[in-house]
């Protein structure tokens, strides 16, 4: 079976470096719009292929989530032998719970759609909850971008730094993030208020003088990295605070939430593609290596247990 790396729009630049570590060219889909808004793409060459299909489902999420289904469609008909869904960042993951009767639980609705387009396998970057695995019908390697994060922190945090969980779910990332950089782990405790506020209720753990990185899965609007910071201040951290996340979707008011002191420092992954932002000192590591190490051994048939997430 010949190996294919497809390239979604969502970032052909991601696409490209994965296909180029891979020593292939991607494929790039024909995407035709409608005027109403509809898409329809279309993929040549793929006939018998061990494919692997890359597109993120960060913003604008439902267009990219629509494009990846159509997509794995459109592949499936072209006759492509296995199709792995490469989505390093995945949407809808935190929607893994009904909070009130009447909710959608997002993240089986995306699992069951994957599935019946066609995926035969999913690869996703840090999901937002191990659940994802054993939510989807389909086997799901879950990488993890922490040593590729790790190794560009520890040229930027001083020694004597402590890792901190924004919230009780970064406990993992954190565990991961402190062993890998030598360091203790404190942990803030958040609660939600809304899809945009958060409260952060008290620290587990020893701060005082210590210069802190806090690491999450995700920054969004980053209300919870903001939590967390007034958290460490009141407890005498600093005076640095660097802040490190997988994914960086950066919408609403994150920039002006980040970009000012005492945050020095903002470390993300290329799992959704960063923009110039000025007003952060943001810093980017590729995942393109990490990927394209995972689809070679996949396409091989070779374990990958040291690249993924420990549950
Ligand atoms: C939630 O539990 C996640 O791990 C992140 O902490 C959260 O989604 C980040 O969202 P925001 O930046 O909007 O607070």
């Amino acid at each position: 079976m010949s190996l294919r790396i497809v390239a979604g729009s969502a970032d052909g630049a991601l696409a490209g470096a994965v296909a180029a570590a891979l020593d292939t060219e991607p494929v790039s889909a024909d995407l035709e719009r409608f005027p109403d808004g509809e898409l329809r793409p279309s993929v040549d060459g793929v006939r018998g292929a061990d494919l692997y299909l890359v597109q993120h489902t960060g913003p604008p999420v439902n267009d990219h989530v629509v494009e990846l289904l159509l997509l794995l469609d459109a592949c499936r008909r072209a006759g492509a032998d296995r199709m792995t869904a490469v989505v390093p960042y995945f949407g809808y993951a935190r929607q893994d719970r009904r909070r009130r009767s009447g909710d959608a639980i997002g993240i089986r609705v995306m699992a069951d759609a994957l599935t019946s387009a066609g995926a035969h396998r999913l690869i996703v970057v840090d999901p937002h909850t191990v659940a994802l695995e054993a939510i989807c019908g389909i086997p799901v390697e879950m990488l993890t971008a922490v040593p590729v994060l790790a190794r560009a922190l520890r040229e930027k945090v001083p020694s004597g730094a402590v890792v901190v969980a924004p919230d009780l779910g970064a406990v993992k990332i954190a565990q991961h993030h402190g062993r890998l950089l030598s360091s203790p782990v404190a942990v803030v405790r958040k609660i939600r208020l809304t899809g945009t506020s958060v409260a952060a209720e008290e620290l587990i753990g020893e701060v005082h003088g210590r210069p802190a990185v806090i690491v999450d899965d995700m920054i969004s609007t980053g209300g919870t990295i903001e939590a967390a910071v007034q958290v460490l201040l009141d407890h005498g951290a600093g005076p640095e605070i660097t802040v490190a996340a997988t994914h960086g979707l950066f919408v609403e008011a994150a920039e002006q939430r980040l970009g000012r002191p005492p945050i020095g420092r903002l470390v993300v992954a290329d799992t959704i593609p960063q923009r110039d932002r000025p007003a952060l000192r943001l810093s980017v590591c590729s995942v393109a290596p990490l990927l394209a190490d995972a689809i070679g051994r996949l396409h091989r048939d070779e374990p990958l247990d040291d690249l993924l997430v420990h549950a």
